[in-house]
């Protein structure tokens, strides 16, 4: 439903544009699609430890194209079918109640729905929707409210859509899929089907909160907090320049005291906004438990990360382990596992293959 261009071939190239570089995963499923083999994955970095506002401003489209390539060299990927994914902060995503109506219907319901919640012009972007509560076959005496449906409303700007064309046709890549970056991390990071769960993606700087039920997305919140904020305020109270910051948060993090006192406050409110996305989803589903938390992003390297997200919400918390679902060479499992889970979002994209 998310896939905004069809297509269907056996290899594929997942392709993750970060603000601190660019992640490239190649995959190819197996004939009978019960297995995916990591051919070849790469990640190369921005112009390394620049302040984040100087990269944002510096990072222009001829950069990503450049970089993308020697990404692509790098990992000596030759696959051309790729998938890209989109920010959060570059889409619009909303749960919505609607009137219940035919499936034939549903395209129209949903355009006036997405009216209401979407805060540009409809002809600005591309439409998406999955009807969560859709049950199986026809029947649908098990839903409380049988008048009504829950969908997953999804639009991205043209403009966006564009740009990814853009920077594919650039790079001699036939674009396969563009889905907005929530959707590739619950499919590489949700292991076990039956458990409900909250993904919290700390990128550098964006972090994604997603609660995750039956493998389905059920609730998602973004918020404008990432690694590099951590980077900075340790430049900021400690007084030492970016490189320095930067290492001293990735070699000690939480084992360094003074870090540790500078970090609990900010990250406090990822976790409080984590507890109120969990009381938000058990107002609406008070029959479900939260089973784990499962950390994201480069920040889930954060020594003591895990800790603090175990003891301040008293859940289970690991850290996510995208290449589970991948078969690997013996050579490049020692490889993979150092680089853990800074590539859940591309190898999710190269999982798609539908
Ligand atoms: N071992 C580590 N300890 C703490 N932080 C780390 C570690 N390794 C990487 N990071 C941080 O993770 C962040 C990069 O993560 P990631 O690669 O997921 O971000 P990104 O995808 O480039 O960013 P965004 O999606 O926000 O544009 C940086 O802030 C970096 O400092
Ligand atoms: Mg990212």
């Amino acid at each position: 439903m998310w896939s905004l261009f069809g297509g269907d071939k056996n290899k594929l190239v997942g392709i993750d544009i970060g603000t601190s570089g660019i992640k490239v995963v190649e995959l190819e499923h197996s004939p009978s699609l019960r297995e995916v083999y990591l051919k070849n994955y790469a990640l190369v970095g921005f112009k390394e430890n620049l302040p984040q506002k100087e990269r944002e401003r510096r990072i222009t489209k001829e950069e990503i194209v450049e970089l993308l390539k020697a990404t692509l060299t790098q990992g000596k990927i030759k696959t051309k079918n790729a998938s890209f994914s989109i920010p959060s902060f570059s889409s619009f995503l909303s749960f919505v109640t609607m009137p219940r109506v035919r499936p034939e219907d549903l395209k129209k319901a949903i355009t006036i729905e997405a009216q209401k919640f979407i805060p540009v012009s409809l002809e600005e972007v591309v439409l998406g929707w999955e009807v969560i509560d859709e049950p199986e076959g026809k029947d649908i005496s098990n839903i409380r409210d049988q008048n009504k449906m829950k969908v997953l409303l999804l639009a991205v700007p043209r403009d966006i859509v564009n740009r990814y064309k853009e920077i594919a046709n650039a790079c001699g890549l036939k674009l396969q899929n563009l889905e907005v970056e929530a959707f590739p991390l619950l499919r590489s990071l949700t292991q076990n089907y039956q458990k409900t769960f909250v993904i919290v993606d700390i990128d550098s700087r964006v972090c994604n909160l997603l609660v995750v039920s039956g493998g389905s997305l059920r609730g998602a919140r973004n918020i404008g907090l990432g690694g590099d904020d951590l980077t900075e305020i340790l430049v900021r109270s400690i007084n030492i320049d970016y490189d320095r910051a930067e290492e001293l948060k990735k070699e000690e993090g939480f084992h360094n005291k003074q870090v540790a006192e500078l970090f609990v406050p900010v990250l406090g409110n990822v976790i409080d906004e984590v507890k109120r996305v969990i009381s938000m989803y058990k107002s609406k589903n008070p029959n479900k438990e939260i089973d784990e938390i499962i950390l994201s992003g480069g920040t889930a390297d954060l020594k003591g990360l895990v800790d603090l997200f175990t003891s301040k919400l008293n859940l289970p918390t690991v850290v996510g382990d995208p290449w589970k679902k991948l078969t690997i060479d013996e050579q490049v499992k020692k490889a993979v596992v150092e680089r853990g889970t800074t590539f859940s979002i591309s190898i999710g994209l190269a999982l798609k293959n539908e």
